[in-house]
This record gives structure tokens, C-alpha cells and sequence, in this order.
């Protein structure tokens, strides 16, 4: 029988989509922010094996109404500071961020932490990872200066 999850069985360097160099930006503070996002997503992962992924979802709701403000705006004013050509695009996406953010939040309120909302949490966050982090949000530095454009390779 597997043990009852707690908090401080999270292993960082366990399972799921964990930390990878080559999804470095080169820019220290974004950097930072998206490996905050995937070690919140690879905690949900690991308490999901421990079927405690319910005893999560609170403080991951929190901790992306958090992100999606101050994460975006940062990004965004980094754009803008930088004439980013993709602005539109890339801010676009932030929003529609928000709009599944409520989704799941309304989701949530009516069924609690349920295995549709654990679900659709991991399945939304690893396609972020995928389709925003790994894209847009990879090209951030495009249009900064050479020492910003910086990437480490994996
Ligand atoms: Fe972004
Ligand atoms: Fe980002």
C-alpha cells in the first residue's frame, strides 16, 4: 500500500515534465517564473501516483491566479520595452490563459478538487509547457540584445 502523500515527499527531481536547460530563455526572471509553473504541475503529477492529486489543486489554482498576472505582465511589459513583434499575438495568449483559468476555477467551485478538474489541470499545463513556454515564450529574447539571446542548449 503506498504511503499518504504529503507535501514534503515532492521530489523535485522525480517525475514529470521536470526543469530541462534547453527551455531556458537566457532571462533570469522568466526563467525562474516557468520553473516555478513545472514544478507545480510536476507536483500535481506526483501526488496523482499517491491518488492525492486533490490535496493539490487548491495551491495550484492559487499559485497560477498569481502567474497569470504578474508573470504575463512582466512578459508583457518586457515586449513592449523591446518592440516585440509578436506582442499582439503572444498577449492573446495570455488572456485566453486567464479565460481557461476561470474555466477550471468555475469547475472547481462546483465539483471540488474531482478527477475531471486534476485532469483537465495536468492535460491544460502540459500543453502550456508545450504550445506557449516552449514557443512563444522561447522567442521572448529574439528582438533583445545579444548577451539576453543567450540559450543554453540541453
Ligand atoms: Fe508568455
Ligand atoms: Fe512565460
Amino acid at each position: 500500500m503506498r504511503p499518504t502523500w504529503q507535501p514534503e515527499m515532492y521530489d523535485p527531481h522525480n517525475v514529470g515534465p521536470t526543469w530541462r536547460p534547453h527551455m531556458a530563455t537566457g532571462l533570469e526572471w522568466q526563467d525562474q517564473r516557468h520553473q516555478e509553473l513545472l514544478n507545480k504541475l510536476d507536483e500535481l503529477c506526483q501526488a496523482v501516483q499517491y491518488y492525492a492529486g486533490a490535496s493539490v489543486v487548491n495551491g495550484l489554482l492559487d499559485f497560477l491566479d498569481d502567474y497569470s498576472q504578474s508573470h504575463f505582465r512582466q512578459e508583457e511589459q518586457y515586449m513592449a520595452r523591446n518592440k516585440c513583434g509578436s506582442c499582439a499575438e503572444h498577449q492573446q495568449c495570455h488572456e485566453l490563459f486567464k479565460v481557461q483559468l476561470h474555466d477550471v476555477r468555475a469547475l472547481y467551485a462546483s465539483q471540488g478538487p474531482s478527477t475531471l478538474v486534476i485532469l483537465k489541470l495536468q492535460t491544460w499545463l502540459r500543453r502550456w509547457l508545450a504550445m506557449h513556454i516552449l514557443t512563444l515564450d522561447r522567442h521572448l529574447t529574439d528582438s533583445a540584445s545579444p548577451e539576453q539571446q543567450s540559450r543554453p542548449q540541453p
